[in-house]
């Protein structure tokens, strides 16, 4: 967006420009061209570098906040429904995996049903693990659970 259309020699205008960072992170450019008819600088191309800083995700302690707005939003209702394979992908994918804090699925294998099926419902004290039963205010019912200690056992 420009402040003006037309301008003569040596006259100063204002440019807008908008970047969009939703899901962005870190350095990011945008370029914005200017054709103008300034026979010399036909063509000026503007480079905007931000560095975007992701706001939810900075000195988190608390494992059980990821239950309610504003990280609901990516936590947990994109497991709202959904069972097994899905409901791990959208739950449990994001700290379960390289270079994430929780493990990977060939390690809790190696738990027993009773203890996977209690972690996943009372979480794991002190680390980011939470308790993802109904029963303690978490999002996952009874048949959600035992769908993922089904899935995570078969893998
Ligand atoms: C816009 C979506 C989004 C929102 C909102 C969001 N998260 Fe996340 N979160 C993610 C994704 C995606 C990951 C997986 C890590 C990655 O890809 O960077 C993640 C990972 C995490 C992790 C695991 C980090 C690790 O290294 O294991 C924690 C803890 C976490 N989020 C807590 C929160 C908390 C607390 C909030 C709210 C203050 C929140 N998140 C809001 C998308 C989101
Ligand atoms: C906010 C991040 C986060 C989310 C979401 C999360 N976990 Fe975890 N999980 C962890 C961390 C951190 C640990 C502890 C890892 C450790 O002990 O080093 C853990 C531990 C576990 C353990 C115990 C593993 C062991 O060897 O002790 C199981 C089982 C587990 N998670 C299952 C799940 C399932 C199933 C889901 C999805 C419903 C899930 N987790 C979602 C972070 C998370």
């Amino acid at each position: 967006m420009v402040s003006s259309d037309h301008l003569g020699p040596d006259e100063e205008g204002q440019l807008m420009a908008t970047v969009t960072t939703e899901g962005k992170k870190g350095l990011i450019t945008k370029t914005v061209q200017i054709r103008t008819n300034d026979p010399e600088r036909p063509l000026v191309i503007l480079r905007l570098r931000a560095n975007v800083i992701d706001p939810f995700h900075r000195g988190v302690t608390n494992a059980r906040a990821i239950f309610s707005a504003p990280c609901s939003r990516c936590h947990v209702e994109k497991g709202l429904g959904k069972s097994g394979a899905a409901l791990y992908q959208a739950d449990c994918l994001l700290c379960h995996r390289r270079g994430r804090s929780g493990g990977s699925i060939s390690e809790m294998k190696r738990l027993s049903r009773k203890d996977l099926e209690s972690i996943i419902k009372y979480g794991k004290p002190d680390t980011m693990m939470p308790g993802f039963s109904f029963e303690i205010g978490g999002p996952l019912t009874e048949r959600q659970i035992s769908s993922l200690v089904r899935y995570i056992k078969g893998r």
